[in-house]
C-alpha cells in the first residue's frame, strides 16, 4: 500500500470515528430478500438489500420477541415469524397488525464495502 493510499485510509477512519459510524458487515454479507441479524455492542439489528439499497432495523419486533431478520420480506416488507405482523423497512413503519408501534432505524452508510451506521441515530416514524 502506497503511502498517499495509507493517509487517505487514515484520513477515512478518523472521519468515521468523528461522526460516530460503526461497520454492521459487509455489502456481499447481506443478500437481497435475506436479511441478516448482527449484533454490536450488544444491540441487535436487521439488515437489509433491497434492490440493492441497504436499510438497518432494530431486530426485535415492537410486538413481542420476533426476530425480524428471521421472518421474511415482501417487497420493502417485513413479516414478522411470530404474530405475522409487518413494517416497512424504509420508514420503520408498522404496517400490519398486531404491530403497532414503529422499529427503530438507521442510515446506512456503504464506505469500502462496509455497511455502517450511527448508533445514536434515532429515527422512528410514530405509528
Ligand atoms: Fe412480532 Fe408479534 S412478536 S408480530
Amino acid at each position: 500500500m502506497s503511502e498517499l493510499e495509507e493517509d487517505a485510509l487514515s484520513a477515512t477512519a478518523q472521519a468515521d470515528a468523528r461522526i460516530g459510524l460503526v461497520a454492521l458487515c459487509d455489502t456481499a454479507d447481506v443478500t437481497p430478500d435475506m436479511p441478516l441479524r448482527v449484533v454490536v455492542a450488544e444491540v441487535a439489528y436487521a439488515v437489509f438489500n433491497l434492490d440493492g439499497h441497504f436499510y438497518a432495523t432494530q431486530d426485535q419486533c415492537t410486538h413481542g420477541p420476533g426476530s425480524l431478520a428471521e421472518g421474511f420480506l415482501m417487497g420493502a416488507e417485513i413479516e414478522c415469524p411470530f404474530h405475522q405482523g409487518r413494517f416497512d423497512i424504509r420508514t420503520g413503519r408498522a404496517t400490519a397488525a398486531p404491530c403497532t408501534q414503529a422499529l427503530r432505524i438507521w442510515t446506512v452508510h456503504t464506505i469500502d464495502g462496509r455497511l455502517c451506521i450511527d448508533p445514536a441515530e434515532y429515527r422512528a416514524e410514530e405509528p
